[in-house]
Formats: structure tokens, C-alpha cells, sequence
């Protein structure tokens, strides 16, 4: 940015940053308080809801019980999930979606008006509603969106990238972002993190390109205790094409029928798992990784599931159609792709973290609801019932003064530095974190992945200014700071995961090392705070957080 970029202040009670479920959830909920909601993405909503096919789990049906779908959450686990918080996910998450279908929001429903509930991998009942046959996450954000709109408590700011949060005294101050005309320091008593999660840091993901994990590594460098971030959750069947965002292939298609293919068209599955397609999806992420990373190309027939639900899923025919693959004349080709972090900012059941002034929820957070492995259909659930709780306890809180504090200055990204510079950056880091930290790890591959993000996130550092130059004509525009700012990200949350992967030395649910192929039973920590990663990594380029004043 130039020395003439506007650099204003702004405002508020409550910033709330992300505009997906988890976000948008928790700003409608928080009405009529003042809310300003800050998205870098150009309209709402954004973020992987906005992908999510699968729909939420919640035991709504005759016969089934908040309990059951707790023990289903808490298998599915692998010894990780906090029994206490699947309790009150799956209780307080029936109750909020039961109250959706009272309100109308447009779930698929049988002819006498019950939902229609769907079955997936690992549960026990069936009890996952869907919005639109494969587009629950479309429809439901859309209408939520709406609502926002037409809500006058709440100021949305779009093309707004956050940056760092603003503490003094340990006490969260705000947030300093850049938006497409200048800076704004949002100065706020309480911050809600809901940016969703980190699949943009990988190579081959699900998620959209805004999943650059930007909240939890604004957490991270204001010295937020984090927890699991080693579990990255693939999904099983993403479409096998060139394409970024790769295209899901829902869960929901194996739920009602479609197999696993090989070359030879036979199905594998059956000797993989007693489950076989229907495996919990770590298994059949595996299943199929082996075979693509040994050039054997794997398949999805959706033939079955088609015939056995027709019109229930248009999202996955126009994705194939868009590219120029027919299901209904053959099998898809699938691999699987980074999808969902189970890892995140620690919060308490109420989305408090360890900051003061600082919430989380969604999928940057880390509830303790999904351990190492989460149940198909929970992340929108999860949304739902923490944006709820975190509205709930910031609404309760009550209000003190903020201290008074000196603006924060920028940090500012030389001139000179383009876009086809920090493209590349961002591709080799996430070709990085994917080779070294995916689908099946070993620690001379975390280590090889630990050096590359070093390497980048030192050259990424050598592109800010000197502090001399700030006042100069000498720094980016904000397009340029922003993609800076992601590229730094990225290479944070990639150096994070890596570092708790490599100090969990074991398999458990989605994290599977080569190296260590059994679970090992005695507990490793499962938290982490950036001062510890500094303390194995030695210098953190780029991380010291600006705007601890
Ligand atoms: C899917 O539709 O397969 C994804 C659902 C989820 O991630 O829960």
C-alpha cells in the first residue's frame, strides 16, 4: 500500500469474522446487538458450506436418540472426542434442528411433511437431513444469507481480509483488516472467529479457495492454545480431475448404493473393510489412495444410488456434467482430497478460547466433537449448535470499556512483489504440506515437508518492507498484501500441522503414519500454542503477530 492508503477505524460490539454457517449463525443469533460481519470473500455467503453435499446429522427421527448419535460421534473418534461435548453437540443440535424444520427452511421432506433422513458411513440410525437432494450447505446458507440481509443489527463487510487481532494486556482490542480500499482497525471488545478451515492449504482439496486457514493462524500468532491439528480428514471420492477445488463426490451416493470400482470394474471394498463402501471414511480413503499412488485409477459407479434416488443429486450430475463426464454412461474416476480439519482453536463448550475477548466456532474451532476423525454430517451441525452458544455467551458478557490503545501499524509488503511470485509460493507450499502431510504420513516426509514451509514462509518474510520504507511509496496494493497475507497462512497452519504430526508418533483415525502403523495408548498432548512450535522451529519468519501492543 502506498503512504496515501486510507487507514480508518471503525466501531463495534461484536466483530464476527467469516460469513459461512458457523458465522452467519452466530451474527443472526447475536441480534439486535450491533454485529459487524467481516468476509474477504465478495458477497455472502462463502466458505465450504456453501460445498457441503452431506447434510446434517441430528436425531430428529422416530426411535433415535441424542445418546445414540453421541456414541456414534464418539466412536467414530478413535479415543479422542470429549464425551461431554458430543453429549451436548447432539442434544442441543436436535433441538436446533428441529427448530429449523418449525421455521420452515426448505428440508426434504416425505408427502406427510416429516424429513426425509438419509443413512452414512458410521451411523447408527439414519438421521441425516438434506436440503435440495446433494445441496444441504447451498440451501441452507442461501436462506440464512438472506436473513442476514433483511437484519438491520448487522453490517456486512465484504472484500475485507483479516489480518491480525489486536491485543493489549492479554485482552483482545479487535482486529486489524484489509480491505479493498485501505486499512480498518475494527475496534471491538469481542472477537468471533468463524473462518472455517484449512483444505486450501493442501494441494488437492474440497474446499473452496478462501480455505486458507486464516483464522486459526490469527489465533495462532496471538498465542491462542490450539489442539489436533495433525487430523486432516480426506474425503474419499473427490472427482479425479484437474480442477481446484476438486469436485465432491457426496458419502451420500455410497449411502444409497454407488461402489467402488478398480480397472477391472471389480469392487475392492469387500476386502477391506466388513462395511465396505459404507467403511468409516478413513478406511476408504485409504483404500483408494493406495491404489491411485500406485497408478492404479479407482472408480465410482453412481449408477445404483441414481436409480435408486433419482433426482436426489443434482449438485454431483452438473459438477461431473461442468466436466464433460457423464455418470449415468460410466464410472467416475475418484481419489481422495484433503477435506475437513479436525483440528483448531480450543474452546470451552460455550466457544470461549483461551484469549480473553476472543471466540471461535465452526471449523476453525476445536470443540473436542470430532477427536481424531469426524462423523459424516456433523460439521454443519457443529456450526450450527456453536454459533448458537457462542452468540448465547457473548450476548451474556457483560461489557467493559476497552483500554486505550495506539493504532497498530500494518505490516506492509514492498512494491515490487506480484502475483505470479506469491501464485508461486502458494503452489509449492501446498504441493509441499500435501506430499509430506497427507492422506498417509511417515516422519522423513513430515521432516522433508517441514524444511520446504520453512524455506517458504523465510522467502515469503523477505517480501515485507523494511520498517523505513512504511511511509514511503514503496508498499503493495491490497489485492497484494492480501495474497501475502493468505501465502502467510497457509505456510503457518502447513508448519503447524506438520509439527503435530511429527510429534504424534502413532495411527489414529484420519492421522495414519507408515512409520508407525498401530495406535499407541499412552496420551500425547494434544494441544499446542505457537511458542512451542518456536521453540523446536527455532526462528518463526513472519509469525510475530503486529498488533500485540
Ligand atoms: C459428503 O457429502 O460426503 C461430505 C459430508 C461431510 O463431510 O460431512
Amino acid at each position: 500500500m502506498t503512504s496515501s492508503t486510507p487507514y480508518d477505524v471503525r466501531d463495534a460490539e461484536v466483530i464476527v469474522v467469516g460469513s459461512g454457517l458457523a458465522g452467519m449463525t452466530a451474527a443472526l443469533q447475536l441480534a439486535p446487538r450491533a454485529v459487524t460481519l467481516i468476509t474477504k470473500t465478495a458477497g455472502l455467503p462463502g466458505g465450504s458450506s456453501l460445498y457441503a453435499q452431506g447434510g446434517i446429522a441430528a436425531a430428529v427421527g422416530p426411535g433415535d436418540r441424542p445418546e445414540d448419535h453421541a456414541a456414534d460421534t464418539v466412536a467414530a473418534g478413535a479415543g479422542l472426542v470429549d464425551a461431554a461435548m458430543a453429549a451436548l453437540l447432539t442434544r442441543d443440535g436436535a433441538a436446533q434442528v428441529r427448530r429449523l424444520l418449525d421455521d420452515g427452511l426448505p428440508f426434504d421432506r416425505a408427502p406427510d411433511g416429516s424429513p426425509l433422513l438419509g443413512r452414512e458411513a458410521a451411523h447408527g440410525a439414519a438421521r441425516i437431513v438434506h436440503a435440495g437432494g446433494d445441496a444441504t450447505g447451498r440451501t441452507l446458507v442461501t436462506a440464512l444469507a438472506d436473513r442476514l440481509r433483511a437484519t438491520p443489527s448487522v453490517r456486512v463487510e465484504t472484500d475485507a481480509f483479516a489480518v491480525d487481532l489486536v491485543l493489549r494486556n492479554g485482552r483482545v482490542c479487535g482486529l486489524l483488516a484489509c480491505h479493498g480500499q485501505g486499512w480498518v482497525l475494527h475496534r471491538a471488545p469481542r472477537v468471533i472467529l468463524a473462518t472455517g478451515g484449512i483444505g486450501a492449504a493442501f494441494a488437492r482439496t474440497t474446499n473452496p479457495a478462501e480455505a486458507t486457514g486464516d483464522g486459526l493462524a490469527i489465533a495462532a500468532r496471538a498465542g491462542a492454545t490450539l489442539a489436533d491439528l495433525e487430523f486432516v480428514q480426506f474425503h474419499p471420492t473427490a472427482l479425479a480431475v484437474d480442477a481446484d477445488p476438486v469436485p465432491l463426490l457426496t458419502e451420500a451416493l455410497r449411502g444409497a448404493g454407488a461402489l467402488l470400482l478398480d480397472r477391472q470394474g471389480r469392487r475392492f471394498m469387500p476386502d477391506e473393510h466388513p462395511l465396505a463402501e459404507l467403511a468409516p471414511r478413513d478406511v476408504v480413503a485409504r483404500a483408494i489412495g493406495r491404489r491411485v499412488a500406485a497408478g492404479e485409477p479407482v472408480f465410482l459407479d453412481l449408477r445404483p444410488a441414481l436409480a435408486a434416488k433419482p433426482g436426489g443429486f443434482p449438485t454431483v450430475l452438473a459438477l461431473c456434467a461442468e466436466h464433460g463426464l457423464d455418470p449415468v454412461a460410466e464410472p467416475m474416476p475418484v481419489a481422495p482430497a484433503a477435506h475437513y480439519h479436525m483440528g483448531g482453536v480450543v474452546t470451552d463448550a460455550d466457544g470461549r478460547t483461551s484469549l480473553d475477548g476472543l471466540w471461535a466456532c465452526g471449523e476453525v474451532a476445536c470443540t473436542g466433537v470430532h477427536g481424531a476423525n469426524r462423523l459424516a454430517s456433523n460439521s454443519l451441525l457443529e456450526a450450527l449448535v456453536f454459533g448458537a452458544r457462542v452468540a448465547r455467551d457473548v450476548a451474556d458478557r457483560p461489557l467493559s470499556p476497552l483500554p486505550p490503545f495506539a493504532l497498530p501499524r500494518p505490516p506492509t509488503v514492498a512494491a515490487d512483489v506480484g502475483h505470479a511470485l506469491l501464485d508461486a509460493i502458494g503452489t509449492e507450499a501446498r504441493t509441499a504440506l500435501y506430499d509430506g502431510a497427507g492422506l498417509v504420513r511417515n516422519g522423513l516426509g513430515l521432516l522433508a515437508a517441514r524444511r520446504k514451509l520453512d524455506r517458504l514462509a523465510a522467502a515469503l518474510d523477505m517480501l515485507r518492507c523494511e520498517d523505513g520504507d512504511s511511509e514511503n511509496d514503496l508498499q503493495a496494493p491490497p489485492e497484494i498484501v492480501r495474497q501475502w497475507g493468505e501465502a502467510r497462512n497457509r505456510l503457518l497452519v502447513g508448519r503447524l500441522v506438520v509439527h503435530a504430526a511429527l510429534a504424534r508418533e502413532e495411527s489414529r483415525g484420519a492421522h495414519c503414519r507408515s512409520d508407525h502403523p498401530l495406535p499407541n495408548p499412552a496420551s500425547l498432548s494434544r494441544t499446542l500454542t505457537l511458542s512451542e512450535l518456536a521453540g523446536t522451529a527455532g526462528h518463526l519468519p513472519g509469525d510475530a503477530a503486529c498488533c500485540i501492543l
